[in-house]
């Protein structure tokens, strides 16, 4: 038989007239393996059939279900509730998200917002001709785009941010990083002049404290310090 553990889970439905903010708690048995899906979805099928929280993937790819796991962002289904000693385990919803309920949060919205704002699409001047192959890139270009394209839009590292919780409209880790993956592709025209436009100000490039949180807690390891400073670097001298 596992041990007892207890999950405290903020609630709170701000569609609701009478939803007040306060921590449910639920006390379940911890089994081999269980993850914090498993047991979010125990508590809603034995104990708590109106708690919210997201997951689609169950396997970190989907990037839905990041919450503030003791204090710190993290993918729900790639935690393991073994990893707290102590059993107990309270659960929130990220912060700089619009919260739907819960531990829901609409990180989407979010998301196409800062996409729209840094023109995340290839902008070439030419007329693109979808009978023939795209052309080629060096493999080493092509590596470099894709290990910044793995990002899952999870929005960790905006959660963890400590810039953004001052600068509310700083495009965060996530919208730098996508920049840096339009900068390196050849495929796109857009000089550093067209980037500086876009996240040349402290909202954007310059903003950033390098507080390294985004980096620390991001699931997929990307090297986030560090195509901050790339970026950084190549628009500081258009100040
Ligand atoms: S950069 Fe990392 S933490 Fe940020 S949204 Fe992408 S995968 Fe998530
Ligand atoms: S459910 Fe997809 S990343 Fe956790």
């Amino acid at each position: 038989m596992g041990r007892e553990i207890t999950i405290k889970a903020l609630k709170y439905n701000p569609n609701s007239k009478v939803s007040k903010a306060h921590f449910a708690e639920y006390k379940l048995e911890e089994t081999d393996g269980m993850t914090l899906f498993i047991a979010l979805t125990k508590i809603r099928e034995t104990l708590d059939a109106d708690l919210s929280f997201d997951f689609v993937c169950r396997a970190g790819i989907c990037g839905s279900c990041g919450m503030m796991i003791n204090g710190v962002p993290g993918l729900a289904c790639r935690t393991l509730t073994k990893n707290y000693e102590s059993g107990v385990i309270q659960l929130m919803p990220m912060p700089a998200f619009k919260l739907i309920k819960d531990l829901s949060v609409n990180t989407g919205e979010w998301m196409n917002d800062m996409s729209k704002r840094v023109e995340s699409w290839v902008h070439t001047n030419e007329e693109p001709d979808y009978s023939k192959l795209e052309k080629p890139i060096e493999p080493k270009v092509a590596d470099d785009v894709f290990e910044i394209d793995r990002c899952v839009e999870c929005g960790i590292c905006v959660a963890a941010c400590g810039t953004k919780l001052m600068r509310p409209d700083f495009v965060g880790a996530v919208g730098l990083n996508r920049v840096a993956r339009f900068q390196i592709d050849p495929h796109d025209n857009r000089t550093d002049e067209d980037f500086y436009e876009l996240i040349g100000d402290d909202n954007g490039v310059f903003g950033c404290m390098s507080l390294l949180a985004c980096e620390d807690n991001c699931p997929k390891h990307l090297p986030l310090q560090s195509k901050i400073a790339y970026m950084r670097r190549k628009l500081v001298a258009l100040r």
